[in-house]
C-alpha cells in the first residue's frame, strides 16, 4: 500500500495539478470517490483483476497498475470475474497476441453476466496500430486502452473512462518522462523487480520491443537507490534491476554512469542481500561487470546471456553486433573469472534464411557454453521490423526439425550442469509454499535454480542453507541443512 498519502484530504474541487506526480495522486482521490458511491450502490466492494502477459518488465508495470488499483479502492482478486479486468499485454511474439484475442471472448461472456464490468487493455500490444484498429472493429466491449508511454498516467485515465462513459483510448507514439513516486504494489514482500531503464536502442532486426517501448532511457542513480533504499526498509532482501540492455545503462544520462557503477552502489545498501539483473546484450557486457560480479557478496551467480543464433552470418543478418567467437570467447571470460556462475540464454529458431547448418552452429555454441538454462524461441514474423520483409522465410518443417534437436542439446545440458551441485549445501531464498505439496517450500539458489525442502511457512523471505539431496532434471529436493553452507 501507499503510505505516505492521504487521498481523501486532496481538494477535488481545485482543478487537477499541471505536475506530476500530484495529478496523478488528484485523480486517484477522484476514482476513489467514484468506487466508494459504485460499492455503496452494490452494497459490497468492487473488485479488479490485473492479469499479465510476458516479461519480468509487464510484471513490475503490473505492480504499478496494482498499486493505483487498490490506492483507488479496489480490493484486488485472482478472478477474472471482477468488476475491472486489466490485461498487460506483450507482443514480441505472435502467439501471445492470439492468447489475448482468445481470452477477450472469454471476457465478453463474463461482461454479459456483469453489465457494469469493465474492461482494460494496456502493454506493449497496444502500441501497434493494426491491433487497435482490430479491437475498435471486432472487440467493441473494451472500455479502456492505453500503451507503454502513458502507463503512468492510468488513474487520469481511469477517471475518464468513469466520467465519459464511453470507451477511451489514448495510445503515445512516445515520451521522455519518467514519472517517479507513484503507487506500486509488490507481488512478493521480499523481493521486488526495479526498473532501471526503460526502452531500447539495439533495433535487433527481428524485435518488435524498440518500436513498442521507444528508446532508451535511463532513470537517475538518485531515483533508483532511494527506491531501493525505500524497499529494503519495508522488508525487501532482493532485488532484480531490470531494463533492455542493462549494460548500456547511464550512457545517455547528463552525468553517465556505468552499470558496474550502479551495482555497486546498490551493494552498499543495508538490508539487500541478493541483487539480480536482467538483460544483459553480449556486446556491451564489460570487463568491469565481471569485475564487480566477480568480488560481489550480494550479486547473485546468474547472467543471462541472450545468444539467439550461434551462425555469425545470422547473428550479423539479426544485427546482433557480435560473431560466434566474440560470444564464445566472452562466455569462457566469464566461466573462468566466475567458475560458479549460471549462464542462461534465449535462442530464436527460423529466422529468415535459417539453414540446419547454422542450426548446428547454435547447437555447437549450447555445447561449448554449457547453458545451465536456455529458452528457445520459433522466430515469430513481427510486422514493421525489418526481418519481416527479408525473403527466405524459412519452412515449417526445418524450423521444426532444428528446433527438436536444439532442444534436445538444451535439456541434456542444463541437465547435466544442474546435476553437478547434487549433494552439496547452498543458500537458498524460501519464496513460496509449494504448490503440489503444502508441507515443501520452494526456495532460488543464487544461481537461480529452485529447490523445494520440507520447512515452515515462517521461512518465506529468509535466506536458509539448504543441502541438495536429489537433482530432479531442472530442480532439487533438498533439506534444511544445520552446517554453514558452502558459498
Ligand atoms: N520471434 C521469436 N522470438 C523473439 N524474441 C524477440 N523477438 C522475437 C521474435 N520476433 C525473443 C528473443 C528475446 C526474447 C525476450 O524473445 O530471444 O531475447
Ligand atoms: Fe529486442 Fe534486441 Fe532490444 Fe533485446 S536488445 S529488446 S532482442 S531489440
Amino acid at each position: 500500500m501507499f503510505h505516505n498519502i492521504d487521498f481523501d484530504s486532496i481538494d477535488l474541487t481545485q482543478a487537477p495539478p499541471a505536475k506530476e506526480p500530484q495529478r496523478q495522486y488528484y485523480f486517484i482521490a477522484k476514482c476513489r470517490q467514484y468506487i466508494k458511491a459504485e460499492s455503496g450502490r452494490l452494497g459490497r466492494s468492487l473488485t479488479a483483476n490485473v492479469t499479465t502477459f510476458g516479461c519480468q518488465m509487464n510484471a513490475r508495470d503490473s505492480e504499478k497498475l496494482t498499486g493505483v488499483l487498490e490506492c483507488a479502492g479496489y480490493s484486488m482478486t485472482d478472478s477474472e470475474e471482477a468488476d475491472l479486468v486489466i490485461y498487460n499485454t506483450c507482443t514480441v511474439r505472435d502467439n501471445a497476441n492470439q492468447r489475448v484475442y482468445g481470452r477477450l471472448g472469454f471476457l465478453n461472456s463474463l461482461k454479459k453476466k456483469n453489465p457494469q464490468m469493465k474492461i482494460a487493455l494496456c502493454g506493449c500490444m497496444m502500441q501497434e496500430e493494426a491491433v487497435i484498429e482490430k479491437i475498435k472493429k471486432s472487440y467493441r466491449f473494451v472500455d479502456l486502452i492505453f500503451g507503454t508511454h502513458n502507463i503512468f498516467r492510468f488513474a487520469e485515465l481511469l477517471c475518464t473512462m468513469f466520467e465519459s462513459g464511453r470507451p477511451v483510448i489514448d495510445i503515445w507514439q512516445g515520451t521522455e518522462q519518467i514519472v517517479e513516486d507513484l503507487p506500486v504494489e509488490r507481488k512478493y514482500p521480499f523481493k521486488s523487480g526495479i526498473n532501471i531503464m526503460f526502452g531500447c536502442n539495439n533495433f535487433c532486426s527481428y524485435c518488435i520491443v524498440p518500436y513498442v517501448r521507444g528508446r532508451e532511457r535511463s532513470r537517475s542513480p538518485e531515483d533508483i537507490l532511494k527506491e531501493i533504499k525505500t524497499l529494503a526498509a519495508d522488508g525487501v532482501v532482493e532485488v532484480m534491476l531490470l531494463g533492455q540492455n542493462v549494460n548500456s545503462y547511464g550512457k545517455n544520462l547528463e552525468n553517465p554512469v556505468s552499470f558496474a557503477d550502479l551495482l555497486r552502489e546498490v551493494e552498499k545498501i543495508e538490508g539487500i542481500e541478493r541483487i539480480r539483473f536482467m538483460t544483459s546484450h553480449p556486446k556491451d557486457l564489460s570487463d568491469e561487470l565481471i569485475q564487480v560480479m566477480k568480488q560481489s557478496k550480494k550479486i547473485c551467480r546468474h547472467l543471462h546471456l541472450p545468444l539467439q543464433s550461434g551462425s555469425t552470418r545470422i547473428l550479423q543478418a539479426m544485427n546482433r553486433r557480435y560473431t560466434k567467437e566474440q560470444y564464445l570467447a566472452l562466455a569462457e571470460k566469464i566461466r573462468k573469472e566466475i567458475p560458479d556462475i549460471a549462464i542462461t540464454t534465449d535462442i530464436i529458431v527460423g529466422f529468415p534464411g535459417e539453414t540446419m547448418e547454422d542450426i548446428e552452429e547454435t547447437i555447437d555454441v549450447v555445447n561449448k557454453v554449457q547453458y545451465d538454462n536456455a529458452f528457445t524461441f520459433i522466430y515469430s514474423k513481427r510486422t514493421g521490423t525489418p526481418a519481416a520483409s527479408m525473403p527466405n522465410q524459412v519452412p515449417s518443417d526445418i524450423v521444426k526439425e532444428g528446433f527438436d534437436r536444439l532442444l534436445k542439446t538444451v535439456q541434456d545440458t542444463a541437465k547435466t550442469r544442474t546435476a553437478l551441485l547434487e549433494g552439496k549445501t547452498l543458500p537458498a531464498l524460501a519464496e513460496e509454499i509449494n504448490a503440489q505439496d503444502n508441507t515443501l517450500i520452494t526456495g532460488r539458489l543464487s544461481n537461480n535454480t529452485i529447490v523445494h525442502f520440507p520447512g515452515a511457512p515462517s521461512l518465506i523471505g529468509k535466506i536458509v542453507n539448504v543441502r541438495l539431496k536429489e537433482c530432479h532434471g531442472f530442480y532439487f529436493l533438498g533439506e534444511i541443512a544445520d552446517s554453514p553452507a558452502a558459498k
